[in-house]
């Protein structure tokens, strides 16, 4: 679509994804990338792929016994990954787990990062529920923000550390730009009724990611231009959904597999065409990925919204209708969500 009479030609961002190119995965060769999140899941299924294209990976995760698992499986496959234990929600243990990622690649720089960490969030009808209203002298009591402290400001600490490593790191001589991959969600697009705190912080690394993405230079005139791009997934099996998934299940959502996912990761990973794109992923039909689209977050696609709602009604991300989108009912899979 031609940039509207008056507007900038930066008006429609960037490029759209060319999901029929291949994805060579050469380019990751001997890079420093980190993983938050990367003992489980998403975060695991991507340590493994940038590790076998000859990374060297930093898993920085709260579980160590899987974070130790991934790490020992895979460099006994002859690869080069450690395992830091890190918290999300302190800046300390994250910029400790950032110097541990610097000294492991023998580049001693950092090249990639992935924001993979996260916590499901709750309902917010258990919160209300739970409120000991009937007594008369009952008093407000702080409210857990975990799941905003995770995957909000656990992000946000990473992308602080991501742009100060990349800063520390870049040099005019760089082959490929420095990268900052974060995962929000397709929460992050539609309602997921109820479930307020993940909403809140999937919109929340989606509205951080798009006021960075522009910022091609951020990291110096003379230094490749910085990308970042943000990956959107459905329903994924993994330990996240492991207690919802029968109930979605029971109601026609389909649940993708981590490796859907992680081939929308590598594509972004490592085509350098790529910047200011958010991969929207639904559950492969023939092919792990096969259902990953580019959601025109931008003018021309409606900030996502025209891309969105054509996954919706043609069932690439069928079921988010049904427990988001106003759905407030009993049959609300989320109602009763809770975390202490
Ligand atoms: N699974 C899905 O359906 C789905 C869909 C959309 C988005 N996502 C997002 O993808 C990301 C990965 O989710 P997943 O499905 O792989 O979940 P997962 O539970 O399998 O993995 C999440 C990882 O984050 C780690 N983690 C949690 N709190 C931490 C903390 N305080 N410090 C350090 N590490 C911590 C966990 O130990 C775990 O290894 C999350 O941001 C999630 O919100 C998942």
């Amino acid at each position: 679509m031609p940039v509207p009479a008056g507007l900038p030609e930066t008006f429609y961002c960037t490029e759209k994804i060319d999901f029929s190119k291949d994805v060579d995965a050469s380019n990751l060769k001997g890079k420093s990338v980190v993983v938050t999140g990367g003992a489980n899941g998403l975060g695991a299924g991507s340590v493994k792929a940038f590790a076998e294209a000859g990374a060297y990976v930093t898993i920085l995760d709260i579980n160590e016994e899987q974070g130790n698992a991934v790490s020992h499986t895979l460099n006994a496959a002859g690869h080069h990954v450690q395992f830091t234990k890190t918290d999300m929600t302190s800046f300390s243990s994250q910029t400790a787990g950032f110097k541990s990622a610097l000294s492991f690649a023998p580049s001693k720089s950092i090249d990639i990062v992935l924001a993979s960490a996260g916590l499901s969030g709750t309902s917010i009808k258990t919160w209300v529920d739970n409120l000991p209203t009937s007594q008369p002298d009952a008093e407000p009591e702080l409210p857990t923000t975990v799941v905003i402290d995770v995957n909000l400001m656990g992000v946000y600490y990473t992308a602080h550390l991501a742009l100060f490593y990349f800063k520390q790191t870049a040099t005019s001589g760089d082959a490929a730009s420095k990268q900052l991959i974060l995962i929000s969600s397709l929460a992050g697009y539609v309602t997921l009724s109820n479930v307020a705190d993940y909403n809140a912080s999937k919109y929340g690394v989606r509205g951080f990611w798009r006021a960075i993405r522009q910022s091609r230079q951020i990291l110096g005139p003379d230094t490749p231009p910085f990308r970042t791009n943000l990956i959107a997934p459905t329903f994924m099996r993994t330990n996240m959904t492991t207690d919802v998934e029968p109930a979605l299940t029971a109601m026609g959502i389909e649940f993708g597999a981590v490796e859907d996912v992680v081939a929308g990761i590598m594509r972004v990973a490592c085509d350098e065409s790529i910047y200011g794109r958010t991969v929207a992923i639904a559950a492969g039909k023939e092919a792990p990925g096969d259902r990953n689209w580019d959601l025109c977050d931008d003018w021309e696609g409606l900030d996502g919204g025209r891309d969105t709602l054509g996954g919706i009604t043609d069932g690439r991300i069928r079921g988010l209708e049904l427990c988001g989108l106003g759905n407030y009912g009993r049959d609300n899979p989320f109602r009763e969500m809770a975390r202490k």
